[in-house]
């Protein structure tokens, strides 16, 4: 396909509660990696010029340190290059961010358990996001959520939903019977777990029944899987490439159509630094796998 018809519409559109987003979407963890600020930044605005409206982030994706603990210098924050490459920010950009972990350059990774923690979680995200009110926030569990009830956790960010700082609410790393500990607190817009074609295929279950509840399932590692890095690292599959080879296509868009082909309310936020990755991820929205395909990948 010709560059210029690439558009993250060919995935089609799933609604954030009251938001529309394009299935093919874009994870900014991997962007604080990148050792050129400006390139990191005109990789984020081409997203957008290709169609991307659901970005993913969080204020502890920062470089040095942080998730990826990679870097020299002085910190980047993806949420601080998100800012400075998109505001003022286009109307229909939905940016979801989580809270539940932070970073710490002391400290290392923390959990936020408290309200308090919570509510300074959030607070940080809307000021290097420059917003008044964010998006979609994930609370984000850990192995276990410690002392505190989930539903004391969650309660807390419905509180600071109804004061208007969040507009909607989803979870991430979190189990079935999660969802109903959580149910009647505020709605659920999304479930963001690790899924992919040949990786946690045990959430088959949670995918179908978020399916059925309306809530969106957002997989991380789609393309990285089990192995977090999908490059050189990548666990390799004899069926993905055989699709691969029978559509003409990379292994990692047969990867990412797979993960859209798995209901309508499944969404794809592909992480690049690479804006040649970048446009093919967005042209595997469009990418149509046959009922062998699917068969074959199962
Ligand atoms: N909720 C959570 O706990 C959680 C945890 C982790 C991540 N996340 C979110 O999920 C997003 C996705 O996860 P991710 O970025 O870590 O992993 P991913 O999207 O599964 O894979 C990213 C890796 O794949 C490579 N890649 C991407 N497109 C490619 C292509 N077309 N061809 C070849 N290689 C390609 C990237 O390298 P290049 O840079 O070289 O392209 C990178 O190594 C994150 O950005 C973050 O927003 C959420």
């Amino acid at each position: 396909m010709p560059t210029d018809k690439i558009t993250a519409a060919g995935a089609g559109t799933w609604t954030l509660g009251d938001r529309t987003v394009h299935r093919m979407g874009f994870g900014s963890m991997r962007i604080t990696a990148n050792p050129d600020r400006d390139r990191a930044v005109a990789l984020l605005r081409r997203a957008v010029e290709l169609g991307v409206n659901h970005i993913d982030t969080a204020a502890f994706y920062v470089s040095p340190g942080g998730t990826l603990r990679v870097g020299t210098g002085p910190a980047r924050y993806a949420t601080e290059l998100i800012r400075a490459a998109l505001a003022p920010y286009p109307e229909e950009l939905v940016i979801a961010t989580k809270v539940g972990f932070g970073y710490d350059p002391e400290a290392g990774f923390t959990e936020a358990l408290t309200a308090a923690q919570l509510r300074a979680q959030v607070q940080e995200n809307l000021r290097r996001l420059g917003r008044d009110q964010l998006d979609v926030v994930n609370l984000r569990l850990g192995r276990g959520s410690g002392p505190v009830p989930l539903a004391d956790r969650f309660g807390a960010l419905a509180e600071m939903r109804a004061e208007g700082l969040i507009r909607h609410l989803g979870l991430s790393n979190v189990r079935p019977e999660q969802l109903d500990e959580v149910a009647g607190i505020a709605p659920v817009v999304c479930v963001q777990n690790n899924y992919g074609v040949d990786a946690y295929r045990e959430q088959d279950a949670l995918v179908r029944l978020c399916g059925e509840r309306g809530i969106a399932y957002v997989p991380f590692f789609a393309l990285a899987g089990t192995g977090r890095e999908a490059g050189v690292n990548a666990t390799r599959s004899e069926a993905v490439e055989t699709v691969a080879r029978a559509h003409g296509v990379t292994p990692h868009q047969v990867r990412l159509a797979w993960t859209l082909h798995q209901g309508r309310h499944v969404l794809a936020i592909p992480g690049t630094a690479d804006p040649e990755h970048l446009v093919q991820n967005v042209a595997a929205g469009a990418l149509r796998l046959t009922p062998e395909d699917l068969t074959q990948l199962r």
